[in-house]
């Protein structure tokens, strides 16, 4: 009886819900339900139960890069629903990990929460930027208790995974046809007038073998998605330059640009300058890449691309790990990065209860 009950009304408001807006429905559907259930637990048990589970509440306390997250995306995109995700700094005392964003802190520190920190509560300082491109803040050295960044050692780590192994069954690869020996895109920011490593190697290498640079004029995150992996795809090399040399600062990112899945994924190879071969190595096959600290200058890692390009056999070697493995394009922007990062580390915090403390952040982070 009190099934039908639900099933009339039902019925009423999905043929209502032709006129109703999406809001109106969802309240009238919902006292419906409430309705009905109390003449249900009137007669039989209810027949589902209030879920008692607490999941651990994580505030984020800025809005890091200034985008506003829909935190039900963590379960749509990455399947973590373990925690409650929140931007709402009334829950700082019963949150049980605060993610702070390194670039929006203050040098002053008044920005930082200033209520007393609940004993139970973990904070977790979140930042993506290379050493040499990070501020020292004073003050910040022992306030955290987890670091959310891309390196290995950090408690959290947050990567994008640039190949799967082929288990099952290799895939065909055909060689785009190559019209450029070797590119660069890059801003027109840094082509120009950069002093930074990857600035000055280029310009040395440019002296002894043609680079086709495109991407200037604009910035190279602005070129077309389409248009960034088939200009790559084009080229025999491809600059994978990072700005500054770090452990683990390997970045797969798609804007910026994605520097070395990009040319992986679509048949091109990387000539990386970074950190040293083995860290690549730590990550990717060391024979899908030239690295530039295999050539002791500019002059002799030219003359080698050129002697590969003249060897067609030699070139295809570089294409050999295909056979087990497989590098993808990532259909990931920034934003899908930075919210992914935001819900491993809720999930984290929800899954790691343990005392923690960062004796020293500056030492761990610039050495
Ligand atoms: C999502 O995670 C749960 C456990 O947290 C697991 O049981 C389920 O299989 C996962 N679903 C997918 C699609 O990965
Ligand atoms: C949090 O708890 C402190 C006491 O530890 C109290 O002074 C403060 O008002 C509380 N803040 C909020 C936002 O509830
Ligand atoms: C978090 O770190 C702070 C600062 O080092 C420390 O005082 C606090 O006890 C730590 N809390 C937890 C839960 O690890």
């Amino acid at each position: 009886m009190s099934r039908s009950c639900c099933k009339a009304i039902y019925f009423n408001v999905v043929a209502f819900g032709v006129v109703l807006t999406t809001l109106s429905l969802y309240v009238y559907y919902g006292s419906t339900v409430a309705s009905c259930k109390t003449t249900i637990s009137d007669v039989e048990k209810p027949v589902m139960e209030k879920p008692i589970v607490e999941k651990p509440i994580v505030l984020v306390w800025f809005t890091p890069f200034g985008i506003t997250f829909d935190f039900n995306d963590c379960g749509k995109y990455f399947n973590i629903t373990s925690c409650t995700l929140t931007y709402d700094k009334s829950l700082y005392n019963q949150s049980s990990a605060v993610i702070i964003f390194h670039k929006d802190i203050h040098g002053n520190l008044m920005n930082l929460p200033k209520e007393p920190r609940p004993p139970f509560q973990k904070w977790i300082w979140y930042h993506v930027e290379s050493p040499t491109n990070t501020g020292k803040v004073p003050g910040l050295e022992n306030l955290f208790n987890l670091t959310l960044n891309y390196r290995r050692d950090a408690d959290i780590t947050v990567r994008t995974e640039l190949m799967t192994k082929n288990y099952i069954s290799r895939e065909d690869f055909v060689l785009p046809p190559k019209t450029k020996l070797l590119c660069w895109i890059v801003s027109n920011t840094v082509q120009a007038t950069g002093t930074a490593i990857r600035e000055r190697y280029y310009h040395e290498l440019s002296q002894h073998i043609k680079v086709d640079i495109f991407g200037s004029g604009f910035t190279a995150n602005r070129l077309p998605y389409e248009a960034y992996f088939s200009s790559i795809a084009s080229c025999k090399f491809y600059l994978s330059f990072e700005n500054s040399i770090h452990r683990d600062y390997i970045t797969e990112k798609v804007n910026g640009p994605l520097k070395l899945n990009g040319p992986l994924a679509v048949g091109t190879v990387p000539v990386v300058l970074g950190p040293p071969r083995k860290n690549y190595e730590d990550f990717v096959p060391g024979d899908s890449l030239v690295h530039v600290n295999d050539f002791p200058d500019a002059k002799s890692l030219a003359e080698f691309l050129k002697r590969l390009d003249a060897d067609d056999n030699a070139y295809r070697r570089y294409f050999q790990w295909r056979e087990h493995f497989s590098a993808h394009r990532h259909p990931v922007t920034d934003n899908h990065k930075y919210l992914k990062a935001i819900c491993t580390a809720c999930d984290y915090s929800g899954r790691n209860r343990d005392y923690r403390v960062i004796p020293n952040l500056h030492k761990w982070y610039f050495g």
